[in-house]
């Protein structure tokens, strides 16, 4: 099992046993299904975006966004790794009256796909994906999956200076990737000082991003720290 999937699939247990229905109810925030932490953001680039259009999100959770956008119009395709998160999010989108396509899949794993969007949405799932190998798989389905004059749109967890990292956590600046200890001798697994570690999230700082997105073939066009609309490298606007 990959370094992600257990967090996130306790997780979700944990929110359908409690009768939760998105991710930040797990740590008491005040953000709702319809007022989502990256909603305002995703009103601000509505403007960009071709009416109507076909959106894929991956890493959609319980589908705030992907209800969101459903609502203002477009065609929307979502997909997640944990199976209870897209049970909570086909119920959420029927309350709602909205059509969005949901599907279980590893955004890691994505088989290559013919269908092209004018919109691959990212709402806080990067973060989780930690590994240079695998944030390079991620970036390569974005880019393979972008129309030539397509958005991609990400909101990502970012380096904070107030953030501690403590206890069973440990941050590396260099790389911006932080660790959790495990006792489980996983492939993804590493010792660092003598102690074992899986990845946990990478907290990158802006330039950094910039850097990384850049080298992924995706030139960004705006950012607002963890906030970004990218496009293709060299397609003209
Ligand atoms: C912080 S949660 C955000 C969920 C949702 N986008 C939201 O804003 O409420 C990160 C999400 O990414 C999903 N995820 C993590 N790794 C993934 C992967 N490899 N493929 C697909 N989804 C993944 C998790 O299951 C989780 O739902």
């Amino acid at each position: 099992m990959r370094y992600y999937y257990a967090e996130h699939q306790d997780a979700y247990r944990r929110l359908l046993r409690e009768g939760m229905t998105q991710w930040n109810d797990l740590f008491g925030e005040s953000w709702t299904f319809d007022d989502f932490p990256n909603r305002a953001f995703l009103e601000s680039v509505l403007g960009r975006l071709v009416a109507g259009g076909e959106v894929l999100e991956y890493g959609c959770g319980t589908g705030p966004a992907a209800c969101f956008l459903a609502g203002r119009g477009f065609r929307v395709d979502a997909v997640d790794l944990i199976p209870e998160a897209i049970a909570v999010a086909r119920r959420m989108a029927r309350e709602r009256g909205v059509k969005v396509n949901f599907g279980v899949q590893d955004v890691c794993a994505s088989p290559p796909g013919s269908k092209r969007y004018d919109v691959v949405l990212d709402s806080y799932c990067l973060q989780s994906i930690v590994t240079d190998a695998d944030r390079a798989k991620v970036l390569r389905a974005v880019r393979e999956r972008l129309k030539p004059n397509g958005y991609y749109v990400l909101s990502t967890a970012m380096y904070d200076p107030d953030r501690v990292y403590d206890g069973e956590f440990r941050y590396d600046a260099r790389t911006g990737i932080c660790y959790q200890e495990t006792s489980v001798r996983s492939p993804d697994a590493v010792q660092l000082d003598g102690t074992w570690y899986l990845p946990h999230r990478r907290h990158l700082r802006p330039d950094a991003l910039r850097t990384e997105l850049a080298a992924a073939g995706l030139h960004v066009i705006e950012q607002d720290g963890g906030n970004v609309v990218a496009g293709l490298t060299y397609q003209a606007r």
